[in-house]
């Protein structure tokens, strides 16, 4: 679909509708920059009140990974557009509904399913595109994976199920005596297809990066590519706990970090935004993983951005124009829950805002866990370091505690 989209009025036979599928604290931002946009929203998620829910015209609770029940919703809802916003979703129920013309699925059915799965999209990248990767091997057994390290990975390296987010499931080994208990946690960690992993050489980087990534339609009517500034990401045990942005790079490694995700994203196809994942050594860049979607990392994007990565993919779905450009240096730090509670109470807000330039988004989750990102602190600086210490010292200033009501 490269078409423009007339938008209707909400809540009429006019209504331009579009459909969330997952709604958390990123579908939740999606929502409110569609709502903007006089768009009528759709929020579905697999438990009740979940963030996008809260800001939604309307919401829907079912089993997103049940292809009759995603078939059933769509059918009664009929949005124009479908947004997955997580991974775990019955994707070849998408593909028949984007086949039989139903609604126009976000970027498209195939980007969806073939990056649900760690093997889909490493497959595409390394061997049909070329792009440069960690070595990597897939195994369906300890005996297997085994195998895979001796010949060809070696140690250190990361094992991952094929089907997890969030680093869930993930673990880097640096000798054979962690091995089985890599294989055991990778197994519980995984999300649908029990016991088949990926296995990856670890690469020694600099840095990493997200490249936010927007197809939209220009002017005379064609797709065109356009490319935020990088974001630098700190991941514990796999999850994000900050960004900024802009992150410094060579010439060299920027070229080289646009032309993969050029490369990737011309072959997925469609419109909206995508992370591109990239790990960089001096003017050397790899390709980790893509989401067809906004990253958790760009979260960033709401005070570093003219359009926030939200409004960026609420724009170029629709068919409107976007702007990469930057705002001010920015950065973000994850809230975490800290606490295993239902409805928790964030004690210290006042202290926090009045970290100069500084902004805050609490998701509104029903149920804290100990590391459940639960908000984000925002802030900008002078430079990203400025804004780096600023936001951590937003989220070191809210205490989660348990309501006494
Ligand atoms: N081959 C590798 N070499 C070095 N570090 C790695 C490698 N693979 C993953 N990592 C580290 O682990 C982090 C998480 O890995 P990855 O993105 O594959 O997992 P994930 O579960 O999909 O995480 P998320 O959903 O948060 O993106 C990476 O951002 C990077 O810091
Ligand atoms: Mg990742």
């Amino acid at each position: 679909m490269n078409k423009r989209l007339d938008i209707g009025t909400t809540l009429t036979s006019s209504a331009t509708k579009v459909m969330l599928l997952g709604s958390g604290e990123l579908g939740k931002e999606v929502i409110i920059a569609l709502q903007r946009l006089g768009v009528e929203t759709i929020a579905v998620d697999r438990y009740p009140n979940a963030p996008g829910h809260q800001v939604a015209h309307r919401a829907h609770v079912i089993n997103m990974a049940d292809g009759q029940a995603l078939r059933e919703l769509i059918i009664h809802e009929r949005p124009h557009i479908i947004v997955p916003e997580i991974e775990a979703i019955a994707t070849d129920t998408l593909i028949e509904i984007e086949r039989e013309g139903i609604a126009c699925v976000i970027p498209t059915a195939r980007a969806a399913q073939l990056t649900m799965n760690r093997e889909g999209i490493r497959r595409l990248a390394a061997e049909t595109l070329g792009l440069p990767t960690s070595t990597f091997a897939f195994a369906n057994s300890l005996a297997e994976l085994r195998t895979a390290i001796e010949g060809r990975i070696g140690y250190p390296c990361l094992i991952k199920p094929i089907m997890s987010s969030s680093g869930k499931g993930q673990s880097k080994i640096d000798h054979e005596a962690d091995l089985e208990a890599a294989w055991n946690y990778a197994a519980s960690g995984s999300r649908v297809d029990q016991g088949r992993v990926i296995v990856e050489s670890f690469i020694d980087f600099d840095y990493e990066i997200t490249l936010l990534t927007v197809r939209a339609i220009g002017e005379h009517g064609e797709v065109e590519t356009h490319f935020c500034e990088p974001i630098g990401h700190l991941q514990v045990h796999g999850d994000y706990v900050e960004s900024w942005q802009p992150q410094a790079m060579s010439q060299q490694a920027w070229q080289h970090a646009r032309d993969i995700a050029q490369k990737l994203t011309d072959n997925l196809g469609g419109l909206g935004i995508f992370g591109v994942e990239l790990f960089v050594k001096q003017d050397k860049v790899w390709f980790s993983e893509v989401s067809p979607r906004p990253h958790d990392t760009g979260m960033v994007t709401m005070c570093s951005q003219v359009q926030s990565e939200f409004e960026l993919h609420a724009r170029a779905i629709l068919g409107l124009p976007v702007n990469t450009a930057l705002r001010a240096p920015g950065a973000s730090a994850v809230i975490y829950g800290q606490l295993e509670e239902q409805g928790i109470v964030f004690t210290g807000v006042t202290e926090a805002l009045r970290v100069p330039q500084s902004d805050l988004r609490l998701f509104g989750k029903p149920v804290s866990y100990t590391r459940r990102r639960m908000g984000v602190a925002l802030a900008n600086g002078a430079d990203t370091s400025e804004a780096r210490i600023r936001a951590k010292q937003v989220a070191s200033r809210i205490v989660p505690v348990k309501s006494t009501n």
